[in-house]
């Protein structure tokens, strides 16, 4: 399939931000790509573009039923002016199978990566160079057909939308405090908690409301039948230090596969840890902690990256892990993450990309 190549006008180029203030998902940059799908026709008119709004019939079915996806992966300002991708064809391969779970259509992984090059290329002023600051890239999929029946659409608009980001969390790498909900749960085996869709976003909000009302960053998820194992962050994977080994719960359908959650796995087998991907309950923290073999507790995300957790609040029983300090493992994992993904260090795994 053609990409289509249509620049923004010189006089239309944006002015950049502050590369030491960008905060995450506020300033956009100046090209989108678009790729429209209809039953009969497949997927076609694949084109980069100036970025900008899209015209929707009130009637189309994601504002109503909310077939929607998406993916975060990120570009990063390496060595010598380079620009490397992390895992990209991981994040697009993950689109497909929650495309197949909402019953929406495969995307052609090779169009979309090829295209995805294209459009960083075209944007590549825009890929901060300060430390600790990306191009984070949102691949897209909504279902364009208008109508109110409940089925899967026939007609959908793919996109890529790319903004300099800094550090997800306020706080930056620096410890975040999370509160565990056993009001609310985010997800059930069977449902599409393992899914990248919008609609797990929005049921989350309320948690996080809550939460943040009460000096919190994020929501711990706890299953929802017995409310006691834990799941994941809602924008992050886990993973606690107990002893020496290194837990993280399994993916038993209902939190997200996470692609720096699979990273890690790797690295720390790789460095000779003992890793286990296990059910972990918020009670087995909790006594951890008491018995004082609770080392450090750590969510790793796209958005996220490596981002230690200081303090734990279930049901008023305030956890402090390491003293509120960012622990030994998720520094030495943040650095060689970034270390990777910036091609400042080798890459063993074939994990980054030039673009
Ligand atoms: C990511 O880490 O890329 C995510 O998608 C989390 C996001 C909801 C901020």
């Amino acid at each position: 399939m053609d990409i289509r190549v249509e620049k923004a006008a010189p006089d239309l180029l944006k002015a950049k931000p502050d590369e030491n203030s960008l905060g995450f998902g506020k300033h956009m940059t100046d090209h989108m790509f678009v790729m429209l799908y209809d039953e009969h026709l497949g997927w076609h008119d694949a084109a980069i573009k100036p970025y900008g709004n899209f015209s929707l019939d009130p009637a189309a079915m994601v504002l109503h039923y909310g077939q929607e996806i998406f993916e975060g992966l990120k570009a990063y300002h390496g060595k010598d002016d380079r620009i490397y991708l992390f895992r990209p064809t991981d994040n697009l391969q993950r689109m497909n199978i929650s495309a197949a779970r909402m019953c929406m259509p495969e995307i052609p992984v090779d169009v979309v990566y090829d295209a995805l090059k294209k459009l960083i290329t075209l944007d590549k002023g825009w890929i901060p160079k300060v430390d600790g600051a990306t191009l984070y890239i949102r691949p897209t999929m909504v279902a364009s057909e208008a109508g109110l029946g409940v089925r899967p659409a026939k007609q959908y608009i793919f996109f890529i939308i790319n903004c300099p980001v800094g550090a997800y969390y306020p706080e930056g790498f620096n410890p975040v405090k999370i509160f565990v909900t056993d009001k609310y749960v985010r997800a059930v085996a069977g449902g599409v908690g393992n899914v990248k869709t919008g609609g797990n976003y929005a049921a989350s909000i309320m948690a996080a409301v809550e939460a943040q009302k009460q000096g919190y960053t994020q929501v711990l998820w706890l299953d929802a039948i017995e409310r006691r194992y834990i799941e994941e962050v809602g924008t992050m994977n886990i993973f606690f230090l107990i002893g020496d080994e290194l837990i993280t719960p399994p993916l038993t359908g209902s939190i997200l596969p996470g692609i720096t959650r699979d990273s890690v796995l790797r690295l720390t087998k790789d460095w000779g840890l003992k890793v286990s991907e296990k059910r972990i309950s918020i009670g087995d923290v909790l006594s951890a902690n008491e018995k004082g073999t609770l080392r450090e507790v750590f969510g790793t995300g796209t958005a996220a990256v490596i981002s230690p957790v200081g303090e734990i609040n279930y049901k008023g029983q305030i956890c402090t892990i390491n003293n509120g300090k960012t622990g030994e493992l998720a520094q030495k994992l943040f650095d060689e993450l970034q270390a990777i993904q910036n091609g400042y260090t080798k890459d063993p795994y074939g994990w980054v990309v030039e673009v």
